[in-house]
């Protein structure tokens, strides 16, 4: 066996997936493409190394810079989400959830969560995170035509349920969560409040769509890739401040809950490019989240003028980087590769009501990265229209392809960052 030919047939692959996201439009909610700065942390040697413990208290030597790198991350995070608290250290949002998990809840007891047809992550579901946990999950009632939480429905269930932990945030995000109310009724019953803001983490950075740690989340988790355009990870945040012993023992179980509950090494490199992202979108996240939204609404009523049937019409589609257009019973898997095959990549989606998640019924679209890499309102038209050709003209997505391919080379280049204007997709070759 030639095993140097093996390990080239992956780079091969490697350089191939550059070559398909330049070429495409990438619409998967979750994704984002990285600053240079971002990127140049990845190559570095923090990658590999170990640091478990804490800044100054630490397992192993040789951890001198690492200290600083983590100390920064960690201003900067506190100073983003204006917040007392942050753990930059979880090495994913599922990771963040775990984490939390294993500090504020033990095996048996209560949380009330969304479900997930209606759009809760797999992290808060039986098959996830919580379920590894062994929580028992009592579900929220869910308003469909608003794609939200019925408040008083969930009052309701929370006054039942007395849980432990009252879980938000979702994978499917249209429009904030009517959190005040429900963080209230929450505390009224002695249950600590967890927001999930995997995907909205940058836009509430921006100060857009909500601020959870001001209407009552004791906890907000979040991904470091999705609107907030950083390397894969996760992060804790917490308004908590540690100046109360009661608060003191809250943010010590916070932290046992990462390590060592869920970490060993903690990918420093991702941690120090974490700290840049952070930077970067303290100096661009607000005209970039506003853009992304922007594009999201622009884009949510262009394809509804083209007869897609967009959720939240009434509501103007959505509040976030997200869209969920609803297909046709069971027809969720079969548009996304119609769509693949004509260079649009996005995902299959369940929708209220969907029982089976490998045959939804829905498609869910998002705008960061194409905000990204330059795109503003005019161009959601152009997207939408190559949308409707591939879903209600049925036109041959061969050519779409090749129409996209064209389209996307004026837009290959990273915004809203330092060093604006590098190639986002470029492959660096070493041999
Ligand atoms: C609401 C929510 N929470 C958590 C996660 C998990 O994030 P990660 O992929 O960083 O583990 C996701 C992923 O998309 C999500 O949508």
């Amino acid at each position: 066996m030639d095993w140097y030919k093996e390990a080239l047939y992956v780079r091969e692959q490697t350089i191939k997936n550059n070559e398909l996201f330049a070429n495409s439009l990438p619409m998967i909610a979750s994704e984002n493409i990285l600053s240079p700065l971002c990127k140049e942390m990845l190559i570095s040697d923090f990658h590999g190394r170990y640091a478990e413990g804490t800044p100054g208290n630490r397992y192993y030597e040789g951890c001198e810079f690492f200290d600083k790198v983590e100390l920064k991350a960690i201003e900067l995070a506190k100073k983003l989400f204006r917040c007392e608290y942050a753990d930059v250290r979880p090495t994913a949002g599922t990771t963040a959830n775990m984490a939390v998990l294993k500090a504020l809840i033990k095996p048996g007891e209560t949380a009330t969560v969304l479900d997930t047809a209606d759009g809760a992550h797999i992290s808060f579901g039986k098959w996830g995170a919580a379920g590894v946990r062994g929580i028992n999950l009592v579900f929220y009632p869910f308003r469909d035509e608003e794609m939200n939480i019925d408040v008083d429905g969930a009052i309701k269930v929370i006054k039942e349920t007395k849980p432990k932990l009252a879980l938000f945030g979702q994978s499917v995000f249209l429009f904030p969560t009517p959190l005040k109310e429900l963080a209230e009724a929450a505390h009224d019953v002695g249950a600590y409040v967890v927001y999930d803001a995997a995907h909205v983490l940058g836009l509430i950075g921006a100060g857009y769509f909500q601020d959870p740690l001001r209407e009552g989340a004791d906890v907000m988790t979040g991904s470091t890739h999705k609107t907030l355009p950083g390397p894969q990870g996760g992060v804790i945040l917490s308004n908590h401040k540690g100046d109360r012993e009661e608060d003191k023992k809250f943010l010590r179980r916070l932290n046992f809950g990462v390590f060592p509950g869920v970490t060993s090494s903690y990918h420093l490199h991702h941690v120090a490019a974490k700290a840049i992202a952070f930077a970067e979108h303290l100096a661009f996240g607000k005209e970039y989240a506003k853009q992304t939204i922007k594009n999201a609404q622009k884009l949510g009523q262009a394809l509804y003028e083209r007869g897609l049937d967009v959720f939240g019409e009434k509501l103007g589609f959505t509040k976030s980087h997200q869209l969920l257009v609803r297909i046709g019973e069971g027809k969720g898997k079969e548009a996304s590769q119609l769509l693949y095959r004509a260079g649009i990549i996005t995902n299959m989606n369940m929708i209220p009501g969907d029982k089976d998640p490998l045959n939804p019924s829905g498609i869910r679209l998002g705008t960061q990265e194409l905000t990204r890499i330059g795109m503003k309102e005019s161009e959601m038209e152009v997207v939408a229209d190559f949308m409707k050709r591939v879903l209600i003209d049925r036109e041959d997505p061969k050519k779409i392809r090749e129409e996209i391919k064209e389209f996307r080379k004026d837009y290959q280049k990273v915004h809203y960052c330092f060093h604006e204007g590098f190639d986002g997709y470029a492959y660096h070759k070493l041999v």
